[in-house]
């Protein structure tokens, strides 16, 4: 067999935030097959780092009172003390905040220029005037120009999911500072996407095989038909302040994060070289024999797919051999949520649960290399992992090796052993090929196949039985020396998803000073040490203890929380029971809804509240609801206000809505089943 020269990636996680069991499908399916790639004996390295930069990034420090480089910092411990709790084992874990990473971006940033790629370009965009700089998308807010939505953000609706730019937004407002933010000129860095080079590179790089097929469709779409020019340049620098590399030779211009951030796999690469003598070229420029693969959710595939390859291809570097994207993690069927308890932490995982490669064992039952989502299904995970892992796996070894141990001082004998080593090796071979395009899931059923196998021989033979007759020795060595051969390649299978469990079963077990690699396949264990417990059922009630901490809802409130709160407004003076009876409160149903032709702020409302008549009223919420939407609603109204003259007609009582220090209107509804005329008391 050839030593293949691989490098591998996983995304970069975002330094302003905690790793998820979302985060952990990415990370634990690429450790499984560097795994499984390095137990084949190729040279393998697998590298990440913290992706640091940006203007979120630099908000959070400002407000926890430190500097960037003082979070990025602490974050990054946290980050890689998760990866390494869930066995996830980089060769190096970098920052895109370091030298490496600077050199690296300066340099492609630099040939992209010299090749006539980067082109500077005056925009028009927000500014937040209180704070002093530009706004991204994300930092402003208003109402969505489509489904008048209040409070979403200035790229998309998350509402009615329009997609826009910030300056269609109604009434915007900075998220900063609340600031209404002005539009302000900015030069800007472009790189050339549209360059016919671009288009043409990337429409033959995206067919080329480097993509999966539902990937490649997609890239074909955002591409467009042959001659169709789709793409636009993309706007690689962002003003100060922002946390970042500033441009080479362009003073108070920083790279935009996206910019620094893929390069942070040779960033984090470059470092490694050092530490370990490699060639940082082999791997890196055109003419190099290594493979180059990136692990990926299904989100960035734009960025890894388009600028990305573009960015190398045009700076002299090698694109990469494969880009493997995976869906997302829902949990339960559903989006991850706080409400539910389902967002999940790393953290908050091995605080309950302990046992990292429990999660290890059902996620890789589950991934199958495409960019499906994956469903983690908490009720499916405590049976696949009793069931599986314990009823099917351990179960062997606890079952057979203490007769080994007790009658035969440990020693395997085989009445034939040419045939096991066989099919040990046939066995290796289907799962290996598994492995090896990511079918995790496939790997396991075979896995699982194979144990059943073996359990289903040790349940035939009964050794548990045979053990009472001192006449049946023989077989009692035979069948438990069988059992313990298939525990021995069960476990090497299965080392590249629970490697802590098999390295104790290689160690203490079969008494090997390494942990398994895939050649021992070929190779008869001879005997075994005194079998330890090695792991335990896991109990549901963990799970729920997990669920219920994670509920938001009966979280204490941590103090950034309480601190984010906007001030309360006082109280007002009390008042008895019988002046709160005076106000007439009845449930009306919105039978109509209009703009009203001049007004600004007015919305006229039809509302019945079970007269013979029903009533009109001016209502001051235009700028926070569509008419069409609020037509069939019911909600709250005041039915014995005095009537007011108002400019476009009577207006005979007041709807209710809630309002406060941060933007937003908010009309009141009762509960389902209320019908219109109920007093409210
Ligand atoms: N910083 C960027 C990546 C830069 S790579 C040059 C980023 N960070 S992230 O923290 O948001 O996500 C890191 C990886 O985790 C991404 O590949 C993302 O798709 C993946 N996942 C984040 N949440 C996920 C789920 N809920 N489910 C599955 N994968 C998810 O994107
Ligand atoms: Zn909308």
């Amino acid at each position: 067999m050839t030593t293949r020269k691989i490098l591998v990636t996983s995304a970069l996680p975002y330094a302003n935030g905690s790793i998820h069991l979302g985060h952990l499908v990415e990370y634990i399916q690429t450790d499984i097959w560097v795994r499984f790639q390095k137990m084949r004996g190729h040279e393998c390295h697998y590298v990440c780092a913290d992706d640091t930069h940006g203007t979120p990034i630099m908000l959070r420090a400002e407000k926890e009172g430190v500097t960037p480089e003082q979070l990025i910092a602490r974050v990054w411990q946290e980050h890689f003390d998760d990866f390494s709790a869930f066995h996830i084992e980089f060769d190096n874990y970098g920052s895109t905040n370091s030298i490496e990473n600077k050199e690296c971006a300066q340099d492609i940033y630099r040939t992209l220029k010299a090749n006539g790629l980067i082109e500077v370009r005056s925009i028009e965009q927000f500014y937040d005037p209180v704070k002093n700089m530009f706004l991204p998308d994300r930092f402003i807010k208003g109402e969505c120009p489509k489904c008048h939505a209040k409070d979403q953000y200035g790229d998309n609706c998350e509402v009615c999911g329009a997609a826009y730019a910030p300056t269609d937004l109604i009434e915007p407002f900075s998220a900063v500072s609340g600031a209404a933010p002005e539009l302000r000129n900015s030069d800007h860095y472009f790189f050339k996407l549209s360059a016919d080079s671009c288009q043409q590179f990337l429409r033959q790089w995206t067919r080329g095989g480097s993509l999966q097929p539902e990937a490649a469709n997609k890239m074909q779409e955002w591409l467009g038909a042959e001659g169709e020019n789709k793409l636009s340049d993309w706007d690689i620098s962002r003003d100060a302040p922002y946390f970042g590399f500033e441009i080479p030779d362009a003073p108070g211009k920083y790279f935009y994060v996206w910019l620094d951030a893929p390069v942070g796999y040779m960033g984090s690469f470059k470092q490694l070289c050092k530490a370990k003598g490699l060639n940082f070229d082999d791997y890196w420029k055109p003419d190099s024999d290594a493979e180059l693969y990136h692990f990926i959710g299904k989100d960035i595939l734009y960025f890894h797919a388009l600028f990305w390859p573009a960015m190398l291809q045009h700076a002299g570097f090698r694109t990469p051999t494969k880009l493997f994207a995976h869906g997302f993690l829902t949990v339960n069927g559903e989006k991850m949520s706080k409400s539910r308890g389902t967002f999940i932490t790393a953290r908050s995982y091995v605080d309950h649960i302990k046992n990292t490669e429990y999660l290890r064992y059902y996620y890789a039952a589950k991934l199958n290399g495409t960019m499906e989502d994956l469903d983690l299904n908490l009720e499916d995970f405590v049976a696949k992992v009793n069931s599986d892992l314990i009823g099917k796996y351990i179960n062997i070894a606890s079952r057979c090796a203490g007769f080994l141990t007790k009658f035969f001082d440990g020693k395997l004998a085989f009445a034939d052993g040419k045939p096991l080593l066989d099919s040990a090796i046939a066995n290796g071979q289907v799962v290996s090929d598994s492995f090896e395009n990511r079918d995790f899931a496939r790997a396991l059923r075979d896995i699982m196949a194979l144990a059943d196998r073996i359990n289903g021989d040790i349940a035939a033979a009964a050794p548990w039985t045979l053990a009472k007759d001192e006449t049946q020795r023989e077989a009692l060595h035979d069948i438990c020396s069988r059992a313990l051969h298939g525990f021995y390649v069960l476990s090497i299978l299965l080392s590249p998803v629970l490697p802590a469990l098999t390295s104790r079963v290689a160690r203490e077990l079969f008494g090997l000073d390494r942990d398994f690699s895939w050649a021992d396949l070929a190779v008869l264990p001879t005997r075994i040490n005194a079998y330890q417990h090695l792991a335990t059922r896991l109990d549901p009630k963990l799970i729920e203890a997990m669920v219920a901490a994670n509920q938001e809802s009966l979280k204490p409130m941590t103090e950034t929380q309480t601190a984010a709160k906007p001030a309360i407004v006082p109280i007002a003076e009390t008042i008895s029971i019988d002046d709160f009876m005076k106000v007439d409160l009845r449930v009306a149903h919105i039978v109509n809804a209009e703009h009203v032709e001049g007004a600004e702020k007015l919305l006229k409302l039809t509302l019945d509240i079970g007269e013979a008549q029903p009533r009109t009223v001016f209502a001051g919420i235009k700028s926070a609801y569509d008419p069409e939407k609020l037509k069939g609603r019911m909600t709250v109204m005041v039915a014995n206000l005095a009537p007011r003259k108002m400019k476009f007609g009577m207006s005979e009582g007041m709807v209710l809505a809630a309002s406060g220090e941060t933007p937003g209107l908010f009309v009141l509804s009762p509960d389902e089943g209320a019908q219109p005329g109920m007093r409210i008391k």
